[in-house]
């Protein structure tokens, strides 16, 4: 185990533990990231929940204070994960630790290891903290509108919405990790060790949701083939030109950041008798890139954008659907987005990415 930034990692015995008992806490992988920074506040102000951390880099102050403890380290270093769990009794894990699908098509071995092999870590031991406490363990998986592959425009175009059985040949890395991913939890829930006598039925629960492209005001994504729609919108706020990477026709689902945290946070308080599936799209608007360029313009009139698509990051998005059914979480746990594509601009982006820039 290799220290973090900090130099260290909180040690098992540094922890004052009330009469030799664990603690009972949420777990956030991937914490510093775009959605950690939302969830995690979001998480802090339940009144019952203490949230455990964790991340490759150091978190943010403002979100390392909403947190009882944070780990600096790697999904994939099992050591870490096991004395992060002798200290806590950790009921309920949100997984958002990833390499998203640009960055993983220029390293798909590590993006195999830390989508997949970092995802198996922690269902595993989450499946040994069910079993040690003896309650089912929450698991909360993000997967995403990149678990399908389309195989043409043509095929896309006429496909619409897509259902979540519909389609699941991934084209990028990070789709085959997120699908697997996806596969993996139903595994740990339904048929953990299946043939070993000492087995402990049933010890996940685990809930996903296939997000589309997600646009936040106060982060900018990274390393995302979905990043040219927020993108967009902070370089005209900024003043700054945008050359835009995908075709004006291109089109794939969005949501707002809050959406997408309701959503998550909806699912993981569903009843399990009202759960149908484990794995759930979600939808928002489903935009063109140009419909992106029209709504900037007519809010920043100077905004300078251009299309100057890359071939393989278009292909990409050409792959993805330009819309999905999400017909089973309206049913199963009363999704229901805030915001269609105008209300994101006039509600949320507009007043939060001017007043963050000004
Ligand atoms: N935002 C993701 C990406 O672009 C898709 O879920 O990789």
């Amino acid at each position: 185990m290799s220290p973090g930034k900090s130099g260290m990692y909180p040690a098992v015995h540094e922890r004052p533990l009330s009469g030799g008992r664990r603690s009972r806490a949420v777990l956030v992988t991937g914490a510093g990231g775009e959605m950690g920074h939302s969830l995690i506040s979001a998480l802090a102000a339940r009144k019952d929940t203490s949230v455990v951390a964790m991340d490759i880099r150091e978190l943010d102050p403002h979100v390392r204070e909403h947190c009882e403890n944070a780990f600096v380290g790697d999904v994939c270093d099992a050591n870490l994960l096991e004395r992060l769990l002798a200290m806590y009794e950790v009921d309920e894990v949100f997984h958002l630790a990833a390499l998203l699908s640009t960055r993983g098509e220029f390293a798909p071995e590590t993006a195999h290891q830390v989508n997949v092999v970092g995802t198996l870590n922690l269902l595993k031991l989450s499946a040994e903290q069910a079993r040690s406490h003896g309650r089912r363990v929450k698991f909360i998986f993000p997967s995403s509108i990149a678990a399908y592959g389309i195989p043409d425009l043509d095929t896309k175009r006429k496909a619409g919405a897509v259902r979540e059985d519909q389609f699941l040949e991934p084209h990028t890395m990070y789709g085959v990790n997120k699908l697997a991913g996806e596969h993996l939890g139903r595994y740990y829930e339904s048929h953990y060790r299946k043939l070993a006598k000492d087995r402990t039925p049933n010890p996940i629960d685990f809930r996903s949701i296939r997000f589309p492209g997600i646009i936040s005001a106060d982060t900018l994504p990274s390393g995302g083939t979905s990043d040219y729609g927020p993108e967009m919108i902070h370089a005209a706020a900024q003043g700054n030109p945008y050359a835009c990477f995908v075709r004006r026709d291109a089109r794939i689902p969005f949501m707002t950041m809050p959406d997408a945290v309701e959503a998550i946070l909806k699912l993981a308080a569903a009843p399990k008798e009202n759960l149908t599936r484990c794995v759930y799209n979600v939808a928002g608007f489903a935009p063109s890139a140009g419909d992106f360029e029209r709504l900037v313009m007519e809010r920043f009139p100077n905004a300078k954008i251009t299309f100057e698509p890359d071939l393989g990051r278009q292909s990409i998005v050409d792959s993805w659907p330009e819309d999905v059914n999400d017909a089973a979480a309206r049913g199963d746990w009363g999704w229901s987005p805030k915001h269609d594509m105008q209300r994101a601009f006039d509600e949320y982006l507009m007043p939060r990415i001017t007043a963050r820039y000004r």
